[in-house]
């Protein structure tokens, strides 16, 4: 009886060799960018305790009330959840090692975000984020130092068409009288508000502002605006970050409406946003949040940050022909016979010492077989041991790939000279 197949959760992938060489250049494009900004790694916990979540990204926000993969850890019974976002952690992590005591950070971190919304393309149940923060710098110059750093990215990655949404979110006494007028206002036309918008009326009525329903939109169009409630401060803040941009030559928008889906931030939110991923278009989106450190149990420091959506950016560097191939081995090692076997074994050690990547042929098969795969390998080299070769201490070394007029006949080389001999032809080829 043929047992029945299991399959992956429904929204969570697979990333499949191909894809995943694709994922491993990306990611090493990634660390090298962020390295030239002095950000560092943090490795950090899949699982955190579930109040952490409730309490940075809010009680009433989409993602703590119907998204949280939250379970109970069966043998303690403590509250535990699949991390939907990295800030959280991160700013735990920062506390409970208290890595800003001494000097700010700039920290980044990849990895597994959980969220069970609806799959669909852009959007999955598990997915991957570069999440990239700055704790400790309250000046608007790490704002806009961050976004010019998403803007280098594109670029280093060959992308464009992707835009900045910008807009200040103020502080938490200026949002609160934003607050109180927008209850009033949205009180007076309550026979017009939906389901959503009447359920978060006293909640959290700024996430009316963001509301996808056509129905709202004129309504939301009319409402009191947080920038008419800004003081002189928050005001220079914004007006700090716009004009570095401005010297950069960076171009943006200011959405009033970018109010963002989490509840830690204030002054700066921003979104790289394109238009080419359908309804998925936000590839990177951030902002400050210089209450989260406090609010999380540390001494108040500011902080600022932003993360990209790894399975949307690699979508458009695909949509945009930035098709990589990563290098194939530099040598295919065909075998046959006992005797020849074990000298293979020998050589292709031999050969890993000196940096050479061997691919060693398992599973037996006929020279001719043997000799398919190594073509199909991309190797450029196969390393042919048979009998012959195992008697005189000598490997067979044939060329895969022809270099310019010249054919390339295969030559018996000793086993001591066939680290050299291919040494010497890649750099041969690399100087073609
Ligand atoms: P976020 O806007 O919730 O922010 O997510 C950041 C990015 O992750 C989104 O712009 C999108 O590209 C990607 N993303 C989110 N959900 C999904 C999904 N279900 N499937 C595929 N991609 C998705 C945050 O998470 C904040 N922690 C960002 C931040 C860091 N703010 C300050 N520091």
């Amino acid at each position: 009886m043929i047992s029945q197949k299991i399959q992956s959760v429904r929204g969570m992938n697979d990333i499949l060799p191909d894809e995943a060489e694709f994922w491993d250049l990306f990611d090493e494009t990634i660390r090298s960018w962020l390295k030239s900004y002095g950000y560092r790694p943090l490795r950090l916990p899949i699982v955190e305790p579930t109040p952490l979540f409730k309490r940075a990204i809010g009680e009433v926000t989409d993602i703590v009330e119907k998204e949280m993969y939250s379970f109970v850890d069966s043998l303690n019974g403590e509250p535990l959840t699949l991390r939907p976002e990295g800030t959280a952690g991160c700013v735990r992590a920062v506390i409970e090692h208290n890595l800003i005591a001494q000097q700010p950070q700039r920290l980044y971190y990849m990895g597994p975000m959980f969220r069970h919304e609806r799959p669909q393309k852009g959007r999955y149940r598990q997915f991957h984020q570069v999440g990239v923060e700055a704790l400790g710098f309250p000046g608007p110059d790490i704002d806009a130092e961050q976004i010019l750093m998403g803007a280098r990215l594109w670029d280093d990655l060959g992308l464009d068409g992707i835009s900045l949404q910008l807009n200040t979110l103020g502080q938490f006494a200026e949002r609160a009288s934003h607050r109180a007028e927008l209850i009033t206002y949205f009180e007076r036309h309550s026979e017009s508000l939906d389901a959503d918008a009447t359920r978060r009326l006293h909640s959290n009525p700024l996430r009316i502002l963001d509301s996808k329903n056509p129905a709202l939109e004129e309504l939301i169009h009319g409402a009191p605006k947080l920038i008419d409630y800004l003081g002189a401060e928050s005001m220079a803040h914004f007006e700090g970050v716009q004009r570095v941009l401005r010297d950069a030559g960076l171009p943006f928008e200011i959405n009033p409406r970018l109010v963002r889906g989490l509840d830690y931030y204030n002054l700066t939110v921003f979104e790289w946003v394109t238009d080419r991923l359908g309804a998925q278009g936000t590839v990177c989106a951030g902002g400050r949040y210089d209450g989260l450190v406090q609010q999380l149990g540390g001494k108040p420091a500011p902080a600022c940050g932003f993360a990209m959506g790894v399975e949307r950016l690699i979508s458009l560097i695909r949509d945009a022909g930035g098709e990589v191939r990563a290098a194939a081995v530099d040598v295919y090692l065909v075998h046959q016979g006992i005797a020849a076997s074990r000298l293979a074994a020998r050589v292709a050690e031999g050969l890993r010492d000196r940096g050479i990547d061997v691919l060693f042929h398992c599973g037996g098969g006929s020279f001719k077989s043997q000799m398919k795969k190594a073509d199909a390998s991309g190797a450029g080299f196969a390393v042919i041991v048979g009998d012959d070769e195992a008697a005189a201490g000598a490997v067979t070394l044939k060329p895969l790939r022809a270099t310019g007029e010249q054919p390339n006949p295969q030559k018996r080389v000793s086993v001591d000279a066939v680290a050299d001999e291919i040494m010497s032809s890649i750099l041969d080829w690399d100087e073609t």
